[in-house]
C-alpha cells in the first residue's frame, strides 16, 4: 500500500556503500602489486566500500576509457594512479561536470586547472632521487673516491611518468654538479625487470668496461640490470672494480638484494597508499577540508654504514643499513 513503511535496515546499509572507480596504471612492478594490494584491501565490501578496479597495463588511453566508464557508472569517487603527467585535462573535465571528485594517487597530473582533481597523495620523487644522489656523492668521498672520475647509467622509468622525471632529475643535477662525474648511458627500462634487463644488456656490450654506477630508478629494473651484469661477467657491489647499483622503491626483494650487497643503496617509495586514500574520502564524507597534496615521508636503506646521514637543501636525512629484521 501507498502509506506502507516498510523496513529500511537493510537497504539503508546497501545505500551506505561508497563506489569508488580505481584506475591502476598496471602491474609492471612489484612495488605496484603492492599499491593494488593495499588498495583492494582497504576499499573492500566489509569497510563498506565497492569497489571497481581497472588494470590500465601501462596504457594512458585505457586510464581515459575507464575513467569515462567510472563516469558513466556514477561512481562516488575515481582515484586515479596516472602512468604519465600530461594529458588529463578533457577527462578530468568531464569527471568535474559530472560532479565526480577525483583522487590522484602516487604519481601526479600536470594539468592547466588544479580544480580538476580535488587531492593528491603521493611520493616527492625529485627528493628521492636527489636524496639517492647526495649518498652517491658521501659513499664515493668515504672511499677516497671524491676526486676519481665516475662513469654512470641511468635506466629509466616510464618516460613522462612523475616517479621517472623526479628521479631523473635528481641524477642529472648531481651529474652536472661533478667534473668527474659522466653519464655513459640514460635509457628507459619501463619499470620493469625484463626491459632493464635487456637495457642493461645492451649498455654492457658497449661499455662494460667502463661502468661504475649503475642507477636503476625502480626496484624491478635492478633485478634486471643485476642478472645482465652478472651475466656479462662483472661483480655488482660497493667497492672499486664493482659496478654499484643503486634503486628505489625498498619492495622485499629489493630490500633482500640490499641485505646481500647486491644493490648498495635502495631509497624507499613507499606504495600503500589505500588508507591514505581512504581517510581523504572519509574527510570529504565529513564535509571535511582536505589537503590539495601531501607528500608521504621515505626513509634510505644501504648495504652498509659507509653513510648514516646526508643532506639535501639543509635539512637532514637518516640513511639505515639494512638487516634482516627490517625485511621481515
Ligand atoms: O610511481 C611509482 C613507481 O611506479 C615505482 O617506483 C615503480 O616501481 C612503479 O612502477
Amino acid at each position: 500500500c501507498g502509506m506502507c513503511v516498510v523496513p529500511t535496515v537493510g537497504v539503508a546499509a546497501a545505500d551506505d556503500t561508497i563506489t569508488v572507480g580505481f584506475s591502476q596504471v598496471g602491474a609492471e612492478s612489484d612495488w605496484r602489486t603492492a599499491n593494488t594490494e593495499s588498495m583492494k584491501s582497504t576499499f573492500s565490501e566489509e569497510n563498506g566500500y565497492n569497489l571497481i578496479f581497472d588494470d590500465a597495463q601501462q596504457k594512458q588511453e585505457n586510464q581515459l576509457t575507464a575513467i569515462r566508464n567510472f563516469i558513466q557508472q556514477e561512481v562516488d569517487y575515481i582515484v586515479l594512479a596516472p602512468v604519465t603527467e600530461t594529458g588529463w585535462d578533457t577527462v578530468l573535465q568531464e569527471a568535474k561536470d559530472a560532479g565526480i571528485p577525483v583522487i590522484i594517487v602516487d604519481r601526479m597530473v600536470d594539468v592547466s586547472d588544479d580544480s580538476l582533481y580535488t587531492a593528491w597523495v603521493g611520493s616527492n620523487f625529485k627528493l628521492e632521487g636527489q636524496k639517492a644522489m647526495a649518498w652517491l656523492d658521501a659513499y664515493l668521498e668515504a672511499k677516497g673516491r671524491g676526486d676519481e672520475e665516475i662513469n654512470l647509467v641511468d635506466i629509466q622509468g616510464t618516460i613522462g611518468a612523475s616517479a621517472q622525471i623526479g628521479r631523473t632529475q635528481g641524477f642529472d643535477d648531481a651529474v652536472e654538479a661533478h667534473d668527474n662525474w659522466t653519464t655513459l648511458a640514460q635509457q628507459s627500462g619501463e619499470f620493469t625487470q625484463a626491459k632493464g634487463q635487456e637495457v642493461m644488456e645492451s649498455i654492457l656490450k658497449q661499455s662494460g668496461d667502463d661502468i661504475d654506477v649503475v642507477y636503476c630508478e625502480n626496484d624491478n629494473e635492478a633485478f634486471g640490470a643485476i642478472d645482465a651484469i652478472e651475466a656479462a661477467g662483472y661483480e655488482v657491489g660497493g667497492e672499486e672494480g664493482q659496478i654499484l647499483v643503486m634503486s628505489f622503491d625498498t619492495t622485499n626483494a629489493g630490500l633482500t638484494d640490499t641485505l646481500s650487497g647486491k644493490i648498495t643503496l635502495d631509497t624507499e617509495c613507499n606504495p600503500l597508499h589505500g588508507p591514505r586514500v581512504q581517510e581523504i574520502i572519509e574527510k570529504l564524507e565529513a564535509g571535511e577540508e582536505v589537503d590539495k597534496q601531501a607528500y608521504v615521508d621515505e626513509e634510505m636503506f644501504a648495504a652498509d654504514d659507509t653513510v648514516t646521514s646526508i643532506k639535501v637543501d639543509d635539512a637532514d636525512y637518516e640513511v639505515t643499513t639494512i638487516t634482516q629484521d627490517i625485511i621481515d
